[in-house]
């Protein structure tokens, strides 16, 4: 596609997160626990046109290693995001996000006497999942589920 001017810059080793709908791509940023902080360079574009969403946001990450794993929990948030890894410049790799079966971790049980909400954490949050769209997911060890976009709020800090 012919681009008259980029708003943010080609960057040259890491990954593009493209595809993101409008307005979640500080989200899409939590659940792969950048907050910044870090050091690693993370541009952001929201609300750019796109012909396939209308409108989208654009995440551009690097310098951090991030697994296929780690990135595929963005789907919980953004189904439609396709992730590119870049190397000298060009794009390598292309692959649209999939829901995972199973997340570990990543997003804590909503019911307050689930095990995994003791303190100490004696087990980890578990969820299975039942459905795709809307997303629904069931916790392994209580089984309270959660749907669509509940799954925002119950991502971990
Ligand atoms: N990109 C980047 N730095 C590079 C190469 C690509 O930031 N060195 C970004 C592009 O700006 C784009 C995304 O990575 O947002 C994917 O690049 P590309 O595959 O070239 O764009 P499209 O063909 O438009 O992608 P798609 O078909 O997935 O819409
Ligand atoms: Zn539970």
């Amino acid at each position: 596609m012919v681009e008259k001017q980029l708003i943010v810059s080609k960057i040259k080793e890491g990954i593009v997160i493209d595809h993101i709908p409008a307005g979640k791509a500080l989200k899409v940023l939590k659940i792969l626990g950048i907050e910044g902080k870090e050091g690693y360079r993370v541009a952001m574009v929201m609300n750019v046109e796109s012909r396939k969403l209308g409108r989208k946001d654009i995440v551009k990450i690097e310098g951090k290693l991030l697994s296929r794993k780690e990135l595929d929990l963005i789907s919980l948030i953004a189904p439609t995001a396709t992730v590119n890894i870049i190397k000298n410049y060009e794009v390598v790799q292309k692959y649209k996000v999939m829901l995972p079966d199973k997340i570990k971790g990543a997003i804590k049980c909503p019911n307050p006497n689930c095990i995994t909400n003791r303190p100490r954490e004696i087990a980890q949050p578990e969820f299975i999942l039942r459905k795709k769209e809307p997303v629904e997911l069931e916790c392994a060890y209580c089984g309270t589920v959660i749907k669509g976009e509940e799954v925002e709020k119950y991502l971990k800090p």
